[in-house]
């Protein structure tokens, strides 16, 4: 029987009293599906999980999402690994906030880390519940966003002279490949309801928004910088200390993550998968 410990914080909770190296069944996946849908993102400590159950438990869930611009482990199609040596000197990787490939055209439902080696301080990851943030916005504010529609694309990070483009690759453990694909944009509500739960969010953030329909950019930055700034507000933050063995698995429509650093000196070695946008007729 799954036994859930709320964080106290704006979301998140440590989940035991289960295996996840065995059979996930549908019961269990609703079970766990539903206390995710409550508390956006679970850590489940102990798991002694190989790529195999990793993959598995992202099956239950829904599917693989796509991973661009990162190439997978070697043998595997869908399991990138984030890593960074102890004497890597480039920028931490996804140090901002940010919902994972929002700039796709169906974005994943969530995503699934696994903590193979965590440096014994630092490294934390921060989410930012999303629904809070909506909720707590000034009327005035939240007028201002109401009804726009954002234009995201991946050019700021991905693209070749991006932030992890051709001159940040050579010197970064991460096998990320920048590409002129990146350049591609999607539109998306700024605030949109989570497909399951039906509950308005902010939906991704200035990271991968590049500006707003019917907005020149002069009228769009101070507006998406503005929310940015409001998004990631400590109220509405959860901040995961990792485990070795640990998985944990958050939701991209609900939430905001972030990267922190604080472990030069350690290597810090996670796998991840994506799970794929939610199919309703799948269920
Ligand atoms: C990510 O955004 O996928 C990485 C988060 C982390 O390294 O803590």
């Amino acid at each position: 029987m799954l036994k859930v410990e709320p964080s106290g914080q704006a979301c998140g909770a440590r989940v035991t009293g289960v295996d996840l190296s065995r059979e996930i069944s549908p019961g269990l996946a609703s079970e766990i599906r539903s206390v995710w849908l409550e508390h956006h993102v679970l850590a489940f400590p102990n798991q002694k999980l190989t790529d195999d159950d990793l993959e598995r438990f992202t099956l239950a869930f829904g599917g693989f999402g796509e991973d661009p611009f990162i190439a997978p482990i070697p043998g595997r199609k869908h399991v990138v690994a984030i890593q960074r040596r102890a004497d890597e000197i480039s920028p931490l990787f996804a140090e901002n906030w940010h919902s994972d490939w929002s700039f796709q055209a169906r974005p994943p439902a969530g995503t699934c880390l696994y903590g193979i080696i965590i440096p014994p301080h630092g490294g934390d990851t921060l989410f930012a519940n999303q629904h809070a943030a909506l909720d707590a916005l000034p009327p005035e504010f939240r007028a201002r966003c109401e009804g726009k529609i954002a234009i995201h694309s991946a050019r700021k990070p991905y693209a070749l002279d991006g932030a992890y483009g051709e001159k940040d690759v050579a010197r970064r453990s991460m096998d990320i490949r920048p590409s002129a694909e990146a350049h591609k944009t999607e539109r998306h509500p700024l605030i949109q309801p989570h497909p399951e739960t039906g509950r308005p969010a902010i939906f991704s953030c200035a990271g991968y928004i590049v500006g707003i329909d019917g907005m020149n950019e002069a009228e769009s930055q101070p507006l998406l910088s503005e929310l940015y700034r409001w998004q990631g507000r400590d109220e509405f933050q959860y901040r995961h200390v990792w485990e070795p063995e640990m998985l944990v698995m958050w939701d991209n429509r609900s939430l905001l993550h972030a990267a922190t650093g604080g472990y030069d000196g350690y290597d810090r070695l996670l796998h991840r998968t994506t799970i794929a946008a939610y199919d309703p007729a799948a269920g």
